[in-house]
């Protein structure tokens, strides 16, 4: 190696303070040969029991230990926060910023020369992505991988998506809770993240989109022996990266993230892509705008036919080709040329990728849907834009307008939404305030908000929905999401009153409450915010600092690269 590692500043040497870096060392077993010079990586395993999509984590960083030592490098594991989407409460969102710091301040403090970040679940995914990105070392990422298709009473069950339709099912009076009961463990029947078009398979496509990992990785089943080969084939590679010096920034630029974007639309990726991208360009101070979301996407097509806005799973996705196959049906839509972590680039790295099943990835001559990027809408009611996913949306809701109905936050949404005394039909439009960034605090998946029940047993099963919220990745519907200035810090949401008209135009992007510029104004004047109930502590950091939902909901302080330069020592 032409360059002097950065790890050679703690072990390199025969001073005080190297003497204490391998000593402690050593009592692991280490023998003294691995403190040599050559690269040491460090291995960031979010595995928790409580993240069960990552409870496998071990094997698969024993896995990445295997390949850096076979190619010359010392592994090292260490944690990371880890993020159950599931089980956290109130929402992984409030926790993703405090993972990135925790990720970044763990690799700079430490003697890691490379980093490989093992991800699944929704957020570990972009957290640790930007607080690596903040270090700029060499970096890789190895995702879990999705969980084997879910099969119950004969018919293919999916993360999330069958969930939250076997829930409105039961409200609807056609489905029983005992069968309900039932696709619990016929759903979840193996290790892996969920195994539809959710955020996390999304983030494991982003991931590969931009060239952050080895090709294939979004889509081999968790259980599938590939996926270990995957990671030990890393292992091998992030070696090879510290010697070429192929940091993070070397690898990504504007066009992965172009590129990212488009992919997003062939595979009807989740609105959670929109923020986590934001942040991620922040971090490596790559310009990026939400607008950017609608001018790249627009004329994508979607061509993978998973749930929640088609038919197959994350299993039947890796059967038909993966992303391999999407990226090279997408030619020349995507910036072939950008670089990846394998020194290739993108178009050379998937040159042979090929559709085995065209059910599940369409062709661009037969898409599934045309121009099915998510749409950015802008307009008095989100003056700093908002998102929907139409294709995940019942395309006659599309162009709407419709009588508002109005919740603040979800509390009163879940006390009033089946009351026979709320007055709402099919064609009203809900709108929900303080459940943004700032309001809830941590802008919670709440978007897809149930339809009352009412309105469910006439048979609808959508309607346009408006909030400050996100969405779950699995979830679908005429959803309206990160409306922005959120209402809590005044945002135009906040001054909406029931029987207001509402329109929602998804061709022209526009979003607009039907009144007056004045009325508006006026009614934004003498608005009355709720008391925050913000005591202190994490919440109180992440309330005075995290930025809106158009510019990623990162804090202000974490934007941008600070490298890993340490000064000083403890001892
Ligand atoms: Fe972990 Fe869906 S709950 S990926």
């Amino acid at each position: 190696m032409n360059t002097r590692l950065r790890s050679q500043d703690w072990f390199g040497g025969n001073d005080l303070n190297a003497f204490i870096h391998r000593s402690w060392m050593k009592n692991q077993g280490i023998p003294d040969r691995m403190f040599d010079g050559r690269p040491v990586i460090g291995i960031c395993n979010t595995h928790s029991e409580l993240t069960p999509c990552n409870a496998h984590f071990n094997d698969l960083a024993e896995q990445v230990r295997l390949g850096v030592v076979e190619a010359g490098g010392f592994p090292v594991v260490f944690p990371a926060m880890s993020l159950g989407e599931t089980i956290i409460r109130p929402t992984t969102m409030l926790y993703r910023n405090l993972v990135s710091m925790d990720v970044e301040e763990s690799i700079r403090a430490n003697p890691i020369d490379g980093v490989v970040l093992l991800c699944g679940c929704d957020k570990t995914t972009p957290a640790l992505v930007m607080g690596a990105a903040s270090c700029d070392l060499p970096t890789i990422v190895v995702s879990g991988g999705p969980m084997l298709n879910g099969r119950h009473q004969g018919r293919t069950v999916g993360s999330g998506t069958s969930v939250f339709e076997m829930s409105e099912a039961v409200r609807a009076g056609c489905m029983s809770e005992c069968e309900f009961r039932s696709a619990e463990s016929a759903m979840s029947r193996s290790p892996g993240h969920c195994n539809t078009m959710g955020t996390a398979s999304t983030m494991a496509s982003i991931v590969e989109a931009l060239g952050l990992t080895l090709p294939g990785n979004a889509a081999i089943p968790a259980v599938d022996s590939r996926r270990r080969v995957l990671a030990r084939d890393s292992g091998v590679r992030i070696v090879e990266m510290v010697v070429e010096n192929l940091t993070m920034s070397s690898v990504l630029d504007r066009r992965s993230f172009e590129n990212a974007i488009r992919i997003n639309t062939a595979i009807g990726g989740s609105t959670n892509a929109v923020v986590h991208l934001l942040a991620i360009a922040g971090r490596l101070e790559i310009p990026l705008e939400l607008s950017d979301f609608g001018e790249q996407g627009r004329d994508v097509p979607l061509l993978v036919n998973l749930m929640p806005s088609g038919t197959f799973l994350m299993e039947d996705f890796f059967y038909a080709g993966g992303l391999p196959a999407v990226i090279a049906e997408l030619g020349d839509s995507l910036h072939r040329d950008a670089r990846t972590v394998t020194g290739k680039s993108l178009g050379e790295n998937n040159r042979d990728g090929v559709v085995w099943n065209h059910d599940v990835i369409r062709s661009k001559e037969s898409p599934l849907r045309d121009n099915a990027g998510i749409a950015v809408l802008t307009g008095n009611l989100a003056p700093k834009g908002a998102v929907i996913k139409p294709s995940a949306a019942t395309p006659e809701l599309l162009q709407h307008i419709g009588r508002a109905v109005v919740f603040h936050g979800i509390d009163d949404f879940t006390a009033r939404i089946d009351s026979p005394d709320l007055d709402i039909e099919a064609d009203d439009v809900i709108v929900l305030t303080d459940v943004g960034p700032k309001g809830f605090p941590g802008m919670p998946e709440v978007g897809n908000l149930p339809l009352p029940r009412r309105v469910l047993e006439q048979g609808v099963r959508d309607m346009v929905r408006i909030s400050d919220a996100r969405m779950s990745g699995t979830a679908f519907g005429a959803v309206v999401l990160h409306v922005a200035p959120e209402s809590a810090v005044g945002g135009p949401l906040a001054a909406v009153k029931d029987g207001d008209m509402i329109e929602l135009d998804v061709p022209r992007g526009v979003l607009r409450i039907l009144i007056e510029d004045d009325e508006l104004q006026q009614r934004l004047s003498c608005l009355e915010r709720p008391k925050s109930s913000n005591t202190g502590g994490y919440q109180r950091l992440f309330v005075d600092h995290v930025m809106q939902a158009d510019q990623g909901v990162d804090f202000d302080f974490l934007v941008g690269k600070r490298g890993t330069e340490v000064h000083g020592d403890n001892h």
